[in-house]
């Protein structure tokens, strides 16, 4: 497992190419479907060729107590498994990933499920799951020589990319779409030395802007259409595997907005099971916001065959995406997992955020879609109580704050969306109360 070697292959036509033959815009030249890293090797190691996984799983835990800086990243930790830089020399990390994996105590319990978890991937760095994309990405662009870095952005990708760009000392350029990014990201990209274009756009309109930028100057692209975004992004797959002792999970729920992190954290468990590391693979399943739906849609009218841009529209900015690059990377996990692809409306997404937050975990809005998703599948039996749950936390509560205030506030959801709720609403809400300053007007808060 020691060649750095690695090549692209085309997700849509199978052509393949070395790393540094790719296009700016990472398009396929025959076909212009997105790549995959493949490692060429991997898939015919049978048997005794096979790598020692059990050597394999003791040197990954064993490098936690390492004093190399490297080992400290919970992507560079299992670097046998994303061997894409000439030299690990190059790596430039902000020691992301190992993040923890949480045991929802409430949840559980009002699901009936027993074993329920949250890998919560907003304790990265930067406060999202992007770090342990950014880090594999941004390491290429660095040991390639690139002096400037790009990426189309709601909020969360280009607060890494600035971060780990300012780390590695280039320069970078985020496009985000103006007035639909949360201030604690675009807060973010300012503090760590971004060029921010804020564009009167949506963000897949950023991201087809850059894609034509790309072509017209020597910027390298760090959205997840760089398919070295998705080797960083696939560990917390090992993390989670590492976690359970070796034993998958039943079920992973993931949020999906351009469905680059459900693509990698599928590739990440299929590479293991090939490799002969885990038994199985767990069943991964996609959650959308209702408004934002076209992977849903494309499932419900093609299987998954067809994708039709949606003009997206849902307060989890995030995720607010209409037209997801990775879409057909994404309905491959899914399929090869026998997961689903289901939307939950604002209220359910809202909802879900305050219950997580009244865990003492709390999470962004878009990450919230996971146990919104999660309650309708137990309800529709597709999940036992008996079987093991993770949900993908991709985003730090602290990143969209506004959201969380206007919900206790009372002024985040229209009346008509409500319909219903307002009983289990009022239940969640924890307004701040203006009270005067003398210990009996305080005392008299905790009553009732
Ligand atoms: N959750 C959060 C907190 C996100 O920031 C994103 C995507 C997603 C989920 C969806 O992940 O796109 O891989 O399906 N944010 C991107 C950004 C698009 O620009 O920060 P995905």
């Amino acid at each position: 497992m020691s060649d750095n070697l690695h090549q692209l292959r085309c997700f849509g036509c199978g052509a393949r190419i070395a790393g540094a033959e790719a296009q700016p815009d990472f398009r396929c030249a025959e076909c212009g479907d997105l790549f995959e890293v493949e490692y060429p090797g991997w898939n015919q190691r049978k048997g005794n060729d096979r790598p020692n996984a059990g050597a394999l799983k003791w040197l990954w835990r064993e490098r936690r107590c390492s004093s190399e800086v490297l080992d400290h990243s919970g992507v560079w930790r299992f670097r046998e498994l994303l061997p894409i830089l000439e030299n690990f020399g190059n790596a430039v990390t902000l020691q992301e990933g190992n993040t923890p994996l949480y045991p929802l105590l409430r949840a559980s319990k009002a699901l009936g499920i027993d074993q329920l978890y949250a890998k919560h991937q907003g304790m990265n760095p930067t406060g999202s799951f992007k770090d342990t994309g950014m880090t594999a990405a941004l390491s290429v662009a660095k040991e390639r020589g690139f002096e400037w870095v790009a990426c189309a952005s709601t909020g969360n990708t280009s607060a890494a990319m600035a971060a780990y760009a300012a780390r590695a000392g280039l320069r970078c350029l985020v496009l985000i779409p103006e007035g639909k990014i949360a201030w604690g990201k675009l807060a973010q990209a300012m503090d760590y030395g971004a060029v921010t274009c804020q564009l009167k756009t949506d963000f897949d309109g950023c991201l087809s802007l850059l894609t034509e930028i790309v072509k017209q100057a020597p910027i390298y692209l760090l959205n997840s259409v760089n398919p070295y975004r998705l080797e960083g992004q696939k560990t917390p797959a090992f993390e989670i595997a590492e976690a359970f002792d070796w034993n998958v999970p039943d079920h992973l729920i993931v949020p999906g907005g351009n469905l680059g992190n459900s693509s990698a954290l599928g590739k990440g468990f299929r590479e293991m099971h090939e490799l002969g590391l885990v038994a199985r693979m767990p069943r991964i399943s996609v959650i959308q916001a209702a408004g934002a739906n076209p992977l849903v849609r494309s499932f419900e009218n093609s299987h998954g065959s067809v994708l039709e841009p949606v003009e997206a529209k849902t307060r989890a900015t995030a995720i607010r995406i209409g037209n997801p690059a990775s879409w057909r990377k994404a309905v491959r996990v899914i399929q090869d997992t026998d997961g689903w692809c289901l939307d939950v409306n604002e209220a359910e997404i809202a909802i879900a955020k305050a219950e997580l937050g009244s865990e003492g975990l709390g999470c962004e809005p878009a990450s919230a879609v996971t146990l919104a998703g999660l309650k309708k599948l137990r309800a529709e039996g597709k999940i036992g109580s008996a079987e093991t749950v993770v949900l993908v936390l991709t985003g730090h509560t602290l990143k969209d704050a506004d959201y969380t205030i206007d919900f206790h506030r009372g002024t985040l959801l229209k009346e008509e969306e409500t319909v219903g709720l307002e009983a289990k609403i009022d239940g969640l809400r924890r307004n701040a109360r203006a009270v005067e300053a003398t210990p009996s007007a305080v005392l008299a808060t905790l009553k009732g």
